[in-house]
């Protein structure tokens, strides 16, 4: 059987892969702020309308290294639904993760409890741009103000994504992206840190690695999250491309939802003024329906994924088992166990999406009897 993922790799055309090669076994210099990297993350600086960006090893420690630039402590008020690493890099930060509940509607963060949660011991606000979709970008900032808290957004998901016609990375002190593998920008890993201000890149510049100044001058304790010069040439090959594959996907994308609307299913309600269409994700009725869904699609050879299920707050490490009610997590609760991200890549075939629907609209008729 031919398998579907919920998502394939965009591989742009390997002769321009092969030309950088080239170059770069001409040069022998493959990592330490090389001049791809150098050239990447020029190129970033003007495709995303952005200042102030550092390319490096992967998204975790994009969030890793942010966390330690602005300086956090004791609790962040942080989203349970999201990626695990979300939640993972405050833990190995030695921070405290509070969970916020989400909007029902755009699935992110909610700024009235992210108020409600706010104690004389935090310092930080990590909030997830999820599926790409933007947060509510000026209510968490007016709180970040208020509060004096700094404002960090894992926008692994959230590549060339606006709002309000600006780039979303200029919101907060510090946004992550992930160039992993399977984003719709990828450097086969990689990531990239857009600070707000000078002085805070400078200093991600440094604890990136190991906070080495001068050959005789070691400033900050830092750690090694750069970017070398492979994961650079793959990020400028598809970075010619991704305006072609956002494209595609869009189109996938609405011939999703429109092939879907009539049925008791929930879409995300997207506030960008542009959106990458990176996932696919609707919500059903109930656990049970959802599940039934994912199961006859598997039969079928069609991996949907059930992202983000579960909840981080119910990661195994977690002592205590009832983080749900403890934090009142109601709304994560049921987009988590409702939710199914659908098959979305730039090459999909629409006739494959039309397998997919016709399989979710046999199999919520059958639920009904
Ligand atoms: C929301 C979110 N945050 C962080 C990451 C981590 O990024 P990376 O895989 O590049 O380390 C991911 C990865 O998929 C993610 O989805």
């Amino acid at each position: 059987m031919n398998i579907i993922n919920v998502t394939r790799v965009d591989m742009p055309p390997i002769g321009d892969y092969i030309e950088y090669l080239e170059e770069i076994w001409e040069s022998k210099w493959l990592t330490n702020n090389g001049k791809f990297v150098q050239t990447f993350e020029n190129k970033l600086q003007g495709y995303l309308g952005v200042q102030n960006i550092v390319a490096v090893t992967n998204g975790t420690l994009a969030l890793n290294v942010a966390l330690k630039a602005l300086e956090i402590t004791g609790e962040v008020i942080t989203t349970p639904f999201t990626f695990p690493a979300t939640t993972n890099v405050l833990i190995w930060a030695g921070l405290t993760p509070v969970f916020a509940d989400i909007d029902p509607q755009t699935w992110n963060i909610d700024p009235v409890d992210v108020e409600k949660k706010i104690t004389e011991n935090t310092s930080a606000i990590l909030a997830v741009h999820c599926y790409g979709n933007p947060c509510y970008v000026e209510e968490l900032q007016k709180i970040a103000y208020k509060y004096d808290l700094k404002l960090i957004y894992d926008a692994a998901h959230s590549f060339g994504v606006q709002y309000k016609s600006e780039s979303l990375l200029n919101y907060g002190d510090v946004s992550c992206l992930s160039f992993h593998a399977t984003k719709i920008m990828h450097t086969i890993e990689g990531g990239a840190i857009v600070a707000k201000k000078t002085d805070v890149s400078d200093k991600i510049r440094l604890l990136i690695n190991h906070g080495i100044k001068s050959e005789e001058e070691v400033e900050l304790a830092g750690t090694n999250a750069k970017m070398n010069e492979f994961q650079a040439v793959m990020g400028l090959c598809n970075l010619k491309h991704v305006d072609t594959k956002i494209k595609q996907r869009e189109e996938l994308y609405f011939h999703y939802k429109e092939r879907l609307s009539g049925l008791n299913i929930q879409f995300q309600k997207l506030i960008s003024s542009r959106y990458n269409y990176i996932y696919m994700p609707v919500i059903f009725e109930s656990l049970g329906q959802r599940d039934k869904v994912y199961s006859n699609l598997i039969q079928n050879g069609i991996k949907a994924r059930k992202y983000f299920f579960p909840l981080t707050v119910s990661s195994a490490y977690f002592q205590d088992k009832n983080l749900v009610d403890k934090y009142h997590l109601n709304v994560a609760s049921y987009i988590a166990n409702c939710v199914l991200c659908l098959p979305l890549y730039a090459d999909l075939e629409m006739a494959t999406t039309d397998v997919i629907i016709d399989i979710i609209k046999k199999t919520i008729k059958r639920s009904e009897w």
